[in-house]
Formats: C-alpha cells, sequence, structure tokens
C-alpha cells in the first residue's frame, strides 16, 4: 500500500495545482480588474510550470511503474493504467518543445485577434503555418496509427478516430443535410416573442430557479456572469457556472444557463473520495458534452420541459408572454435556419458546422491542404453545406479560437456530445417510467439518479466506447440522434 499512497497523495497534489489555475482563470473571466492582467499572466504561468514538474516527476514515474506489478483491486489498477498514460504523454514531449509551442500559440492568438478585427486572414496565415507545422511534430511524437489526426482527437477524445468520425459524418452529411432542406421548404414558425424586452435581474433569478429544479447544488457552486459562459471545476464540492444576459433577447441566458448547468451536474456527480485520481475525472469533452447538450436539447428544449416552466416564466414577465402559449415559445425556441456563426446555430445546422471545420482540419493535419487555401475552402464549403455566402473572413475561417490556441480535434466533439446525449436520453426513456411525465411534473431528480448511476459516478473508470456500450448495449450510433431530430421537428415544421 506505501507505493498506493503515495500515488494518491502526488496525484491530488498534482490536482491541487491543476484547479488552483482553475480558480485564478475563473476569477480572471468573471472579476478580475483589468489592471491585474500581466500579473495573473505571470501567476498562471508559475503554477503551469510548477504543474509540469509535477506530472513529470521521476519518482512518480517509478512508482507508476512499480505499481503496475502490485497487487491492485481492479479500479486501483485502473487509476494507475490511466495515470501512467498521462505521464507517458506529459514525457514525451521534450521542454525545448513545450517552451516553443507556447511562444507560437501566444503569438498565434495575438495575430489571430488582428486578423480578425481586420477581417484579413492573411495576417494570421503565417502564424497558423507555424503551428501547424509544430503540431504535425507532436503527432509524431506522440506517436499514432493511420492517421497523424489521430493523435490529436485523442488529446480531448481518447479513442476516437478518423475511420468511426468519417462514417458518423458521412451520416450527419447524408441525412440531416436533405432533412435541413426540407424544413427550409417548410411553412416557418415565428421567434419574435423571444426578442422583447426583458428584465435581466429576472432573467438571472428565473435561471437560478431552473438550476435548483435540475439538481444543481448552488452549496457546492455559483453561477455568475461571463462574456462566453463556461463551466468550471475546483473540486465535486465547488463547481462553477457562468452564463451571459441579453435585455433583448431572452434566449442567451436559458441555453447558456441549462447547458453550463449539465456540465456542472457531472462534475457535482463524480466521487469526492476520487479527488485527484483518474475515477474522480471526467471522461472524455464527448461525454462532458453529451450532459450538457442531454438538458440544453432533450431536455431544456422539449415541450414537456415548458409544460412545467412556461406558467412561472408568465407569471414574471406578464406583459411579454401572456399573449402566448406554451406552443408559441416551444416554436420559438426551435427554429432551423442555416447561419454563418457555429456558436448561434440550431441544435440540427450546428452540425454542419462541425462537419466543415472536422474535415477541414484532418486534411490540414494530414498535410493534404495548406493554410493558404483555408479561406477558400472554408467558403466553399459553407455554400455546399449550408447554402450561404461568407461575406468575409472575420464571418468565416477566422470565426473561432480554437485554432489559434493549438487546438485541432476539439470540435468534434461537439458533435460527438450531441449524439451521446440522443442514444443517452433514448435509453433513460426506456429505463425511467414515465420520464416524460416526471419532467412535466417538474419532477427531474429520477433523470439525474440515472445519469449519476450510469454515467457520473464512474469517472475516467471506463473507456467512452466501453461505457456506451455498457449502458446502451452498442457503441456511439447516429440513428438516435437522427430519430430525434425528425420526430421532433416534423411535428414542429408539420413536415408529413
Ligand atoms: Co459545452
Amino acid at each position: 500500500m506505501e507505493n498506493y499512497n503515495y500515488y494518491i497523495e502526488h496525484s491530488q497534489k498534482i490536482a491541487d495545482i491543476e484547479h488552483s489555475i482553475s480558480v485564478l482563470n475563473w476569477d480572471q473571466e468573471v472579476f478580475m480588474p483589468e489592471n491585474s492582467a500581466p500579473r495573473r499572466a505571470q501567476q498562471i504561468a508559475t503554477l503551469a510550470g510548477i504543474h509540469h514538474e509535477l506530472s513529470t516527476d521521476k519518482k512518480f514515474g517509478e512508482v507508476l511503474e512499480k505499481l503496475q506489478h502490485e497487487n491492485l483491486t481492479d479500479i486501483q489498477q485502473r487509476n494507475v493504467n490511466e495515470s501512467l498514460k498521462a505521464y507517458e504523454k506529459s514525457t514525451k514531449l521534450n521542454g525545448a518543445f513545450v517552451t516553443k509551442m507556447s511562444k507560437t500559440i501566444s503569438e498565434s492568438f495575438v495575430a489571430w485577434n488582428e486578423a480578425r478585427s481586420k477581417s484579413d486572414f492573411s495576417i494570421f496565415a503565417p502564424k497558423l503555418e507555424e503551428l501547424v507545422k509544430l503540431k504535425r511534430e507532436e503527432c509524431k511524437l506522440f506517436g499514432y496509427e493511420d492517421h497523424p489526426y489521430n493523435a490529436q482527437l485523442d488529446l480531448y477524445e481518447p479513442g476516437a478516430t478518423v475511420k468511426d468520425l468519417d462514417i458518423l459524418f458521412k451520416d450527419v452529411k447524408h441525412q440531416l443535410v436533405e432533412f435541413v432542406a426540407k424544413i427550409a421548404s417548410a411553412p416557418q414558425n415565428d421567434e419574435a416573442l423571444m426578442f422583447q424586452k426583458y428584465e435581466t435581474s429576472k432573467q438571472l433569478a428565473f435561471t437560478e430557479e431552473l438550476l435548483t429544479q435540475m439538481g444543481y447544488d448552488f452549496k457546492s457552486g455559483r453561477q455568475d456572469l461571463s462574456t462566453h459562459p463556461f463551466t468550471t471545476t475546483f473540486s465535486p464540492k465547488d463547481v462553477r457556472v457562468t452564463t451571459r444576459v441579453n435585455e433583448n433577447d431572452l434566449s442567451e441566458i436559458l441555453w447558456s444557463s441549462i447547458h453550463e448547468g449539465g456540465h456542472a451536474l457531472y462534475e457535482q456527480g463524480l466521487k469526492d473520495e476520487n479527488y485527484g485520481l483518474p475515477a474522480g475525472a471526467y471522461l472524455s469533452l464527448g461525454l462532458h458534452e453529451s450532459q450538457s447538450r442531454l438538458y440544453e436539447n432533450n431536455v431544456g428544449r422539449s415541450l414537456n420541459y415548458w409544460k412545467h416552466n412556461f406558467k412561472k416564466l408568465q407569471e414574471i414577465f406578464p406583459d411579454n408572454l401572456n399573449n402566448y402559449t406554451t406552443e408559441d415559445f416551444y416554436k420559438a425556441m426551435n427554429i432551423v435556419k442555416p447561419s454563418l456563426i457555429r456558436t448561434n446555430a440550431d441544435e440540427l445546422t450546428y452540425h454542419f458546422h462541425v462537419l466543415i471545420r472536422y474535415e477541414i482540419e484532418k486534411e490540414l493535419i494530414g498535410g493534404t491542404i495548406g493554410v493558404a487555401d483555408l479561406p477558400q475552402i472554408w467558403n466553399q464549403k459553407y455554400k455546399e453545406y449550408l447554402g450561404i455566402d461568407v461575406p468575409n473572413d472575420s464571418k468565416g475561417v477566422l470565426q473561432d479560437i480554437h485554432w489559434s490556441h493549438g487546438s485541432f480535434g476539439y470540435f468534434p466533439t461537439y458533435s460527438i456530445g450531441s449524439f451521446y446525449a440522443a442514444q443517452f436520453y433514448n435509453q433513460a426513456s426506456k429505463e425511467i417510467d414515465n420520464l416524460e411525465e416526471l419532467i412535466k411534473d417538474g419532477n427531474f431528480t429520477p433523470l439525474l439518479d440515472w445519469l449519476r448511476e450510469k454515467i457520473h459516478q464512474h469517472g475516467r473508470l471506463f473507456a467512452a466506447d466501453e461505457l456506451c456500450i455498457k449502458i446502451t448495449g452498442e457503441k456511439l450510433n447516429f440513428k438516435y440522434f437522427m430519430d430525434y431530430a425528425k420526430k421532433k421537428y416534423s411535428t414542429l415544421y408539420n413536415l408529413n
């Protein structure tokens, strides 16, 4: 037990530093005064250095090796295996490479910001070129099978491969594109009711009520405002969410709060006793996103959810909403319309935005297209999949922050998350008696209990594929999302 105890102690130390960085980052986004920025950057860099030292500590590596030959329980063995994988990954990149990468990322971010404000891709291109070269080198250092992009995918969605994603996105391309075209040719619904004047303090209070109703524990978290909503964790006993509020658009806060609330329920559902260990960590970004999308889309954008909640909303905003029915509100929140900007997209066309980025990243990291070709390829794909002309680079190829951060392979997790959500929700409907009725009555406990039992409590004890099979009997299957979409939107748009 001596080695295992050392392993726990050291792992928790790494987690302490990691979560301290999270506290500083959270504060930076939510409360920090602007003059604090340079020192804050230094403070975070110092902690990041300590984090890297602890994560690559030689003795820690030796203990992990020794533990491979000790008599451990299944869970202990799984913890050690996962930690060893992470250890080997962090020791594969030498110090000089890491420094060069972080310097190039900082410069790329600056170039991207300027390029976006001037809507001129050529300002970003040389830095992105350097960054892609480094990323390709990183793939070699990490090692991969079949396709270099697999090494990048593995950073966010362990086990995901080009081979599987090609199949998934082929389904998106063939089935979803056609279905959205059908919706576009049907009579359109009206969303004007969302864009009235709604007092912001009342909006905030209402979403706190929604979070509480979902099962979010305010004694182990809080909701604040930030420009880009996010969830961050300091431990399962302190999981913070942020949201944004717009006086003239009620939908912004609703989907931000419910989405982040779904992320937060996952983090609050990890076991505190496993703090710092793989068993106490979220499984993958796709699984994380499945929890936020399940609450945002499958629950939050459903008719039954609002059969319970619309009356309350009418009481808060009688002048705005008393002339509307629950069905009006339901239709307004589920408008499908191809658009330019990914983050504003509806739950169906959203996946075309991801598909485009996936196709581009795969070829960019694979070396079959070059950085110089990106704007042209981007615009052509937006025309092909969304039927949209991109007016300029800032609303096109420069709209996302991800590439400037060196994040390639991140986008697919957004779609994977939605598809897992549909598959899990379908299973939950089979296993929980009258799930729809419960939601209509505002009883969300059975759903949360189910997610806690099936997903949250396990942390990283199963691989994503394994867990999905364990829960639903099969691997991730796009069919469930497509069934959900067809059923819901055929009714909403009166398709035959
Ligand atoms: Co999310």
